[in-house]
């Protein structure tokens, strides 16, 4: 059995052969990500097929509109998918990626007209802010948000800073927001000389901010705050305090303030959070020698006690590379780990949990959204644009480019 292992999505070595082993195939187990048409788990309803043919989706037009709106549109539309986004729409993206890769290409098409951004509403406003003014970036459904970034509001974040400020400790602390975080935070970050991590570089950015203050408040992803503290800088979990906004002055003493050298808000990922340190014993248990592979985004108890862990760029790279019998099981969200379970059949690849869950809001963009606002745009209407404030896109700017100039 590996010790767990934490890597940097850069410069972390490459998998080897040497790194894995010969993996026998077990009879279906609990977890086992049952492909439709694959197998089927008579426990319960995974992977149940409908025996014959399925009728076609309601609109079987859909695919050929949004091919048809595409080619109307051009050079003038440039499309990014996130690796959470359903099949139907990832194959319109002209690229796709997690968080950080979408920022850095985002930025680097300063002709396209219009950025589609299939992924969440924090993603399109970091788009927004690091393209030019002249662009227009869409969202297909507005109501593609994400509940982590809802759980930092920027009136608490202020509340949570002038508490820091009356103590006397704001001028040793450095702010470190999540990429999974709206503007306003990002805004508050840059205006307090912070920066913008994703879950590729929250080490660097982590590295970074204590060589300029000797304390990180770290929003809103408490998991990853503490599983790249601890597990890759070597704090100990003394030195990391978690601020819940719901109580006064965080549930923290003044001393509990002063000596904390992380300061973790109290966010988490309703999906990541799924994934228990149960499901982990439980698939080891069946699948003696199987490969657990989980995002940062995962407790700290199930990062621990996994082998790989890795933002969801890392992931792909990890299954790229594993020989083929290898066993996984993936900590991550649902529509990428079938995406990767279908496109290594040689490999087996499971969901590290028996109760199967996509993101809700990331599958709120579908095709019929992706194709409403392609075709909008063809007949020369900007649907669901999201604009940024000039002011909070200033600060904020500060703090995505100080992430993407990171050593
Ligand atoms: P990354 O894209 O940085 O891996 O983050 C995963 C995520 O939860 C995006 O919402
Ligand atoms: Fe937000 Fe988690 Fe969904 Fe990512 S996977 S958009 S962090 S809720």
């Amino acid at each position: 059995m590996w010790q767990p292992t934490l890597r940097e999505a850069d410069g972390r070595p490459a998998l080897c052969d040497d790194d894995f082993v010969t993996w026998t195939e077990p009879a279906n187990t609990a977890t086992a990500l049952l492909l439709l048409g694959r197998g089927s788990d008579p426990a319960s309803e995974r992977g149940v097929d409908c025996p014959g043919d399925l009728p076609a989706p309601s609109d079987p037009d859909l695919v050929a509109r949004a091919t048809a709106a595409k080619a109307a549109l051009g050079d003038r539309v440039f499309v990014l998918g996130h690796h959470y986004q359903r099949d139907e729409v990832i194959q319109f993206a002209d690229v796709t990626g997690d968080s950080f890769k979408l920022a850095q290409q985002a930025a680097a098409r300063p002709d396209a007209e219009f950025i589609v951004f299939c992924g969440v509403h924090f993603m399109a406003e970091s788009a927004d802010i690091l393209t030019t003014p002249a662009q227009r970036v869409i969202l297909p459904d507005l109501a593609a948000g994400c509940s982590m970034a809802d759980m930092a509001v920027l009136g608490q974040v202020q509340t949570a800073w002038e508490h820091f400020e009356d103590l006397g400790i704001a001028g040793d602390i450095v702010p470190v927001t999540y990429m999974n975080s709206s503007a306003d935070i990002k805004g508050f970050v840059g205006r307090n000389k912070g920066v913008v991590c994703t879950s590729s570089n929250a080490k660097r950015a982590l590295t970074w901010s204590f060589e300029q203050g000797s304390k990180v408040f770290f929003l809103p992803d408490q998991h990853l705050g503490r599983n790249t503290a601890v597990l890759e800088m070597g704090f100990d979990l003394d030195d990391c305090v978690l601020y819940d906004p719901h109580k006064a002055n965080g549930g923290l003493t003044d001393d509990q303030l002063r000596n904390a050298r992380m300061i973790l808000w109290r966010g988490h990922c309703s999906v990541h959070g799924r994934f228990t340190l149960d499901s982990v014993r439980e698939v080891r248990e069946r699948v003696p020698e199987v490969n657990v592979l989980v995002h940062p985004e995962c407790r700290h108890d199930v990062v621990q006690a996994a082998d790989y862990v890795g933002s969801t760029e890392y992931i792909i790279r990890a299954l790229d590379a594993a020989p083929a019998g290898s066993a996984w099981a993936v900590g991550t969200e649902l529509n990428l780990v079938r995406r990767l379970a279908l496109a290594h059949p040689d490999k087996q690849i499971m969901f590290l949990d028996r109760t199967v869950c996509y993101c809700s809001t990331m599958n709120r963009i579908d095709l019929p959204h992706l194709v409403w606002a392609l075709e909008e745009l063809v007949a020369g209407r900007v649907p669901n644009q999201i604009t940024v404030d000039e002011d909070t896109a200033h600060h904020a700017r500060v703090a995505l480019d100080q992430m993407l100039a990171l050593p």
